[in-house]
């Protein structure tokens, strides 16, 4: 690791894809910052989570130089398919929309940005504990902490809080200057990963009587599926025989005879929920990512979510050091959670229409979930609607 800075322009917190991708579009813009993680480089390496990412998001990844292994490892994908009561449903992006998505792992794309800010010559300083934020309303900001029993501190001019949901910087901005939006949904995703061909060339969002299920990928060899397990479920109650069967019940039963199963080499619970706080900046202080919005991955649209956010928060910073105009900064958090919105909204859709509700019998929400599948399956503006959210609204 290079030298630990005692001055710089911009500290991020958090060195995962939203605060190394921060890095990186500064250092193109020809902005100094510093990146502060909590873990070592090797933990935040090998966590397991996002795979698919959207159209735009693709875009601005090759032009800012991080393509070449995403596109020669990722797969494109032209569509999803749903199943319910037997049936399937390909819902086809590039006709609906002339957009895809991209198939790559967030494992991956964590390595290329490693990599990139490394070559970049931004110091990553990993093993950074105790973060603490002063003076986010004077003009010169510092970040404290603690790295292998030694203190240090940053001065800078703005601090981005990149730290994700169980992160600490907005705890910096004063509860009486922020509200928090919340939806606990009552059941979880059980998510396996083994090196197994995948069971079809496209994702499957599965809606069954027994619960949700999806099967995703990596690349030919690695499969990524998951199922809805109660709220309160633990992966030692998921041994891989019994993980196999429940998702194979959920599958129509032509999808399900041609599962490959095999032992798994990874395995999570994931709680879903909706959370928001705003607004995203407070003084010298600004958010990105999962540190302000947490997104159920029904929609795969967090990871997408922090790209986004760094796109507008780049702009909003440069408009500052290049022009002097801090209008970009002052319509910073509305321009963002404009987005962050839709997207809370489109995963909050997919969630309720795909799982099951506990004590949700043949009642009420159970027709209208049954209504929503139909309408779906019947329309091609609805299917329309679903791909162009899917493919990620424009930014
Ligand atoms: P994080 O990835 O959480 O990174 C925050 C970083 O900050 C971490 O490295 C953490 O160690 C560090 N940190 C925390 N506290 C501190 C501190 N006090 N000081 C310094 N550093 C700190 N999204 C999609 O778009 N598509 C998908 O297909 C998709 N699938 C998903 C599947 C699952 C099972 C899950 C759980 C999530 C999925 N997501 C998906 C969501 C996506 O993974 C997240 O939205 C994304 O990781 C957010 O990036 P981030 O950088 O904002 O936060
Ligand atoms: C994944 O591949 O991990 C994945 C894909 C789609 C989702 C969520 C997760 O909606």
């Amino acid at each position: 690791m290079s030298e630990i800075p005692t001055r710089t322009r911009i500290v991020i917190i958090g060195g995962g894809p939203a605060g190394s991708l921060l890095a990186h579009l500064l250092h193109v813009r020809g902005i100094e910052s510093a990146l502060l993680e909590l873990r070592s480089r090797e933990h935040v390496l090998e966590r397991v989570r996002a795979g698919v990412i959207e159209h735009e998001s693709a875009e601005i990844l090759r032009r800012t130089g991080l393509g070449k292994r995403m596109d020669e490892e990722g797969f494109v994908h032209e569509g999803v398919n749903l199943a319910h009561s037997g049936e399937m449903l390909r819902i086809d992006f590039q006709r609906l929309t002339g957009k895809h998505v991209t198939i790559y792992g967030q494992t991956e794309l964590q390595k290329d940005l490693f990599d990139v800010v490394d070559a970049d010559g931004v110091p990553l300083i990993d093993e950074a504990e105790g973060v603490r934020v002063d003076g986010i309303e004077d003009h010169s900001p510092a970040v404290g902490f603690t790295r292998h029993g030694r203190e240090h501190t940053i001065t800078c001019d703005f601090v981005i809080g990149c730290d994700g949901a169980h992160g600490v910087t907005r705890e910096f901005i004063p509860a009486g200057a922020r509200r928090t939006y919340e939806r606990q949904y009552p059941f979880c995703w059980v998510g396996l990963l083994s090196e197994t061909p995948p069971i079809d060339d496209e994702l499957i969002y599965a809606s069954h009587e027994r619960g949700f299920a999806l099967c995703s990928m990596r690349n030919e060899h690695r499969s990524r599926y998951y199922v809805q397990g109660p709220a309160d479920t633990t992966v030692e109650e998921w041994p891989d025989d019994r993980f196999w069967s429940e998702l194979t019940a959920r599958l129509p039963e032509a999808v399900a005879d041609g599962l490959v199963t095999g032992p798994s080499i990874e395995k999570i619970v994931t709680p879903l929920r909706s959370w928001v706080s705003e607004p995203l900046r407070h003084g010298r202080l600004f958010l990105a990512g999962d540190a302000a919005h947490v997104v159920p991955p029904t929609g795969a649209k967090g990871l997408n979510l922090a790209i986004s956010d760094v796109v507008y928060l780049v702009d909003a910073l440069a408009g500052n050091y290049d022009r002097g105009s801090t209008a970009g900064l002052d319509e910073y958090s509305e321009r963002a959670m404009a987005r962050v919105w839709k997207a809370v909204r489109f995963s909050w859709w997919m969630t309720t229409m795909l799982h099951r509700f506990p004590g949700m019998s043949d009642d009420f929400e159970r027709r209208l979930q049954k209504a929503e599948l139909d309408y779906l399956f019947g329309s091609e503006n609805a299917q329309r609607a679903m791909a162009e959210n899917y493919v990620g609204l424009p930014h």
